[in-house]
């Protein structure tokens, strides 16, 4: 194979991402067909990426042979289903975060392509995103020591995504909560890639704008600790009437690194390490847009490192037990939010 034939199911906003991610690696991806529920969304999509084929039932699509593997771009309550049938019919999946919303749905996902021999990666997209990227080559280099303190924001207006009744969007039962499963899974899968495996969460959740009954929280703030020392705050908002707010805080035993997405250079990194960059603020180079610049730069390269998984049979770099780990994080954070207390990893049943 020197090309990798896929299908896109859920032609949204995140399918959308994924269509233009797989035009910009052509050499390396074709996108062939694309499903959703809705004919009309699939059959825009389908024409303006050039895709042979639509489909309204994805277990139709996943009978085609030609087809490679699929990104699943549906709400949350779908991502277990539909990589298990995928999986079955041998297809690699490549599922959007958050992975599912229970931890035995994940494992689901994760025995089902373990089962059938397919590559599982979850479109974690920040972990691709370069600026995460530099700050994680800053941190191996051990640029500022060891994180003590970390600080991360993630503030989007869902207003109107969020104040539908009838849509999916931070619903409970279709999307397994609000901003702490969908904007939470994102920034626990960062800490955890930069801090280590979490050990214990303090968190709360509120409904500050949207307080229909069928949704869950627009906003949610949690305190983690770190086995290895490190103590964070994470501060999740769909409510606030404001442009999009990405931005992360490290600060370690040998400097800080500062990260914004608002930013022209998005990373800052100050060492007190001896060196000719000693005692001053570094600014690396790195590819980055505004908004919605970087989703696309981000969503290209997570899609390029899974079509090269495919082409090379590698290993995915984020794994189904690191979408899981992130899921646990944000399940955590509900429990502790009910429970109205600091709840350690491993201490509680989770669903
Ligand atoms: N990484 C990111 O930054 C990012 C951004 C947006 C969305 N996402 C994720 O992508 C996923 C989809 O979100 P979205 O914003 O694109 O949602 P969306 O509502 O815009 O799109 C979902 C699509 O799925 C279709 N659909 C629903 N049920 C279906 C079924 N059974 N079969 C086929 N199609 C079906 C709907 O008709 C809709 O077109 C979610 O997991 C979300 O969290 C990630």
């Amino acid at each position: 194979m020197n090309r990798v034939r896929v299908g896109i199911i859920g032609a949204g906003s995140a399918g959308l991402l994924h269509a233009l991610s797989y035009s910009q690696i052509h050499e390396k991806a074709q996108l062939v067909a694309v499903c959703d529920v809705n004919e009309v969304t699939a059959m825009g999509l389908a024409k303006t990426y050039k895709a042979e084929k639509v489909y309204t039932d994805y277990k139709k699509m996943l009978e085609q042979k030609d087809l490679d593997a699929v990104s699943i771009c549906l709400p949350h309550f779908l991502h277990a289903e539909v990589t298990e049938a995928a999986a079955k019919a041998g297809k690699h999946v490549f599922c959007e975060k958050p992975m599912a919303t229970t931890l035995k749905d994940c494992d689901r996902m994760i025995n089902a392509a373990k089962k059938a021999g397919v590559k599982l990666m979850i479109a974690e997209n920040h972990r691709w995103t370069p600026a995460h990227i530099a700050m994680k080559e800053a941190l191996d280099q051990g640029k500022i020591g060891e994180v003590i303190l970390a600080r991360t924001y993630e503030v989007v207006d869902e207003r109107t995504n969020m104040g539908n009744p009838s849509l999916w969007k931070g619903t409970a039962d279709r999307a397994g909560g609000g901003s702490l499963m969908d904007q939470g899974v994102h920034k626990a899968a960062m800490l955890r890639w930069f801090c280590g495996d979490v050990k214990s969460v303090y968190c709360w959740t509120s409904q500050q704008m949207i307080k229909l009954p069928n949704k869950a929280e627009d906003t949610a703030m949690m305190f983690l600790k770190f086995d290895k020392g490190a103590i964070a705050d994470l501060f999740l908002s769909f409510a606030p009437i404001a442009y999009f707010n990405n931005s992360f805080e490290l600060y370690g035993t040998h400097g800080t690194i500062l990260e914004d997405h608002a930013w022209t250079d998005p990373v800052r990194i100050f060492s007190i390490r001896p060196g000719k960059d000693s005692y001053r603020w570094i600014t690396p180079k790195v590819e980055h847009q505004p908004h919605p610049g970087y989703y696309r730069i981000s969503f290209r390269l997570e899609a390029e490192h899974f079509m090269d998984c495919i082409l090379h049979d590698a290993k995915p770099d984020l794994s189904g037990e690191d979408g899981k780990a992130a899921v646990e994080v944000a399940l955590l954070g509900y429990y502790s939010a009910k429970a109205g207390k600091e709840i350690r990893r491993g201490e509680v049943q989770l669903p």
